[in-house]
């Protein structure tokens, strides 16, 4: 890895647009011509690039949204559209852009950060590490109850997004991993590329209780399979209906095809396993900044505790140390001191703190070390369901 000092990150000069243009067009098949629409959806403030003199080298963009934790919604700065041109790669940039970003994000007080990776040695270089799942569902159309017919649907319409947002927080808030969308992805719920989807919502008249967005994949046959970008209810009785609604499709459409967690609750209406699950990818993220992250997530409610942490961090100087977490009521206090008694790098506190491995398999795996009784409050603390996120930025 070459660490060059001379390299700078900073905004995406308008001299270097289309080079930048170029080497994200042949890094995710896409277009030079889709970019500026694509930069003008995420914000062009987004856009972080690196340069070397006058040379434009890397580029990734980050995405300001949140994720839920605990109940809570942690602010969370996403990133995606990480790319070096095929000439300049091998050389250590994108190492040196991601530890360099990350080290900005500390200073800005983000408590985390996600990504969906594409290698994990790359970003396990700036301290991420792998810590929740992205899961596809796909079952046929025909497989599902066409009952119960009513309440009816109706159409999506613009001024919807705001009750649209409170049906989606009333699902997502409680499954850790979930995303807190943001204006990026929210975008990308309503439009495929540039084509705005079918929408339909669940509306009793004072509040939104289901929605699904959709695009329609043609077959060479007529027929067609969806692929959806949200699929909400908010409770029982709305989720038996928005699977009915699904099944109103059967007439030309075959499959369905949507994306959650490890587990889905809405399926478990069912009465037989009619899908088939299949992890699509993992995310991993980055502990930026622990005051933020360890404060601003849920604890549970009933615990009283007082966790005694030695951290290690080999980017963030001030992760470094020794550092107490308290709960109590459901909020927690991280400060500095203490014995350290529960021993752990920053990048290995990423899949304890969303709950993708518990404090006991951390141990058993040589990730964490600390005493049985500091494992059994460990697992308490960072309980809860699996980690998982219905959407991909
Ligand atoms: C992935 C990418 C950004 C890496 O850029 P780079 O500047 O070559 O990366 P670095 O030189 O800093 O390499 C860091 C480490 O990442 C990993 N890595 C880099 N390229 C890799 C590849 N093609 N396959 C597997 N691992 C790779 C290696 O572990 C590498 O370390 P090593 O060279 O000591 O083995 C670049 O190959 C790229 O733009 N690819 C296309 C788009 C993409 O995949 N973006 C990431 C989306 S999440």
């Amino acid at each position: 890895m070459s660490a060059t000092p001379s390299f700078q990150l900073g905004p995406l000069e308008t001299r270097h647009e289309a080079p930048c243009a170029e080497a994200l067009a042949v890094s995710f098949a896409t277009s030079v011509e889709a970019m500026p629409a694509w930069w003008e959806m995420a914000g062009r403030e987004n856009l972080r690039a690196v340069t070397l003199g006058e040379d434009w080298q890397a580029c990734l963009l980050q995405i300001p949204m949140g994720q839920w934790f605990g109940g809570r919604s942690v602010p969370m700065i996403g990133v995606a559209g990480v790319a070096v041109p095929p000439e300049n790669r091998g050389t250590g940039v994108a190492t040196w852009m991601m530890r360099q970003f990350i080290q900005e994000k500390h200073r800005e007080q983000w408590p985390i950060s996600t990504l969906y990776p594409s290698t994990w040695s790359l970003y396990r270089r700036a301290g991420y590490e792998i810590a929740g799942s992205y899961f596809r569902y796909t079952l046929r159309l025909r497989d599902l109850p066409l009952q119960p017919r009513k309440p009816s649907l109706r159409p999506f319409q613009p001024e919807d997004q705001t009750g649209l947002e409170a049906a989606y927080r009333k699902r997502a808030k409680h499954r850790n991993g979930f995303l807190d969308r943001g204006s990026y992805v929210w975008q990308r719920v309503r439009e495929h590329r540039g084509k705005p989807r079918h929408g339909f919502l669940l509306d009793n008249g004072k509040d939104i209780q289901g929605s699904i967005f959709y695009y329609q994949i043609q077959k060479p046959d007529f027929f067609w399979n969806m692929e959806l970008s949200d699929f909400t209810a908010t409770s029982a009785e709305s989720a038996c209906r928005m699977l009915s609604f699904l099944a109103q499709h059967q007439t030309m459409g075959g499959e369905v095809e949507f994306f959650s967690g490890p587990h889905e609750p809405m399926l478990d209406l069912l009465a037989h396993r009619v899908f088939e699950s299949q992890l699509f990818e993992y995310w991993m993220v980055r502990m930026v900044h622990l005051p933020k992250a360890m404060e601003s997530r849920g604890w549970p409610l009933g615990l009283k505790t007082d966790l005694q942490f030695q951290i290690e961090d080999d980017l963030i100087g001030e992760n470094n140390g020794t550092f107490r977490l308290q709960i109590s009521g459901g909020e927690g206090r991280w400060t500095a001191g203490g014995e350290g008694r529960i021993q752990i790098s920053a990048p290995n506190l990423a899949p304890l703190y969303t709950g993708f491995h518990s404090a006991t398999s951390l141990a058993q795996h040589g990730r964490l070390q600390a005493s049985p009784e500091d494992l059994a409050l460990l697992d308490a603390a960072f309980a809860g369901p699996p980690p998982g996120m219905a959407d991909m930025f």
